[in-house]
């Protein structure tokens, strides 16, 4: 029967994007020491984390402030999580010059758009390390006159070396002091497009610092 037929090729379909998904770590196996998070629990996290942040924002308005590039795809996941009224605007900081492991001083390359004053803004990052990132991105929206700015994280690294480091109003998972691609994070612009929070096999630990 024909409507069976499609009833059955459906998995099948969804089973094949899983394997080319697997295809892409064949790529960087050689370079890859393990998972840190596999993508099931980022989308467990993702579901709650969008319920604490619908919930923080019950005038049902939000204006998402993006850091380019490495938020992209935590972007993309939780923006359609969000029942809000929602804005994106995205600002591009650059913090690890090309094939870095620590951070800089990041400096603005593209600024926010012009429809920040008096929206409440939620900033976005992938990964919150020194905090001069966020920190940077913060005081933009704040100078643009946002009339309330809150942070968002995917993962904090935990630096025991910096005590008075800023925390996010809404961080995902707190990670230890390692450096961590895959989900949108790189390294040498590397790695985005892998489904999992992975480790880099030469880079475990809080390496470059
Ligand atoms: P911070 O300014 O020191 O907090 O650094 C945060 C920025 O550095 C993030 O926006 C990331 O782009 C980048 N970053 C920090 N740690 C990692 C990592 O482990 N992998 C990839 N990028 C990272
Ligand atoms: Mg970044």
């Amino acid at each position: 029967m024909g409507w069976r037929r499609f009833l059955w090729t459906a998995p099948a379909g969804i089973a094949r994007m899983e394997d080319s998904s697997l295809i892409s770590h064949e790529v960087y196996s050689p370079d890859i020491a393990g998972v840190l998070i596999p993508r099931h629990r980022i989308a467990a996290r993702l579901d709650e984390l969008a319920r604490s942040i619908t919930e923080a924002y019950p005038g049902g308005e939000l204006t998402i402030l993006a850091a380019l590039t490495g938020s992209l795809v935590f972007l993309s996941d939780l923006i359609r999580r969000l029942p809000l009224r929602l804005r994106v605007d995205v600002v591009r900081v650059s913090s690890y010059p090309h094939e870095a492991t620590a951070s800089r001083e990041p400096s603005v390359l593209i600024a926010p758009g012009g429809d920040l004053p008096g929206r409440h803004v939620l900033v976005i990052d992938d990964i919150l390390d020194s905090g001069k990132t966020l920190e940077l991105i913060r005081g933009l929206a704040m100078e643009a006159g946002a009339a309330s700015v809150r942070t968002c994280v995917l993962l904090a690294k935990r630096r025991d070396d910096l005590p008075g480091r800023v925390a996010a109003d809404f961080t995902g998972f707190e990670i230890d002091d390692q450096f961590v691609v895959g989900y949108g994070l790189d390294y040498g612009d590397l790695y985005r497009n892998l489904p999992d929070l992975c480790l880099l096999r030469d880079l475990a630990g809080g390496a470059g610092r």
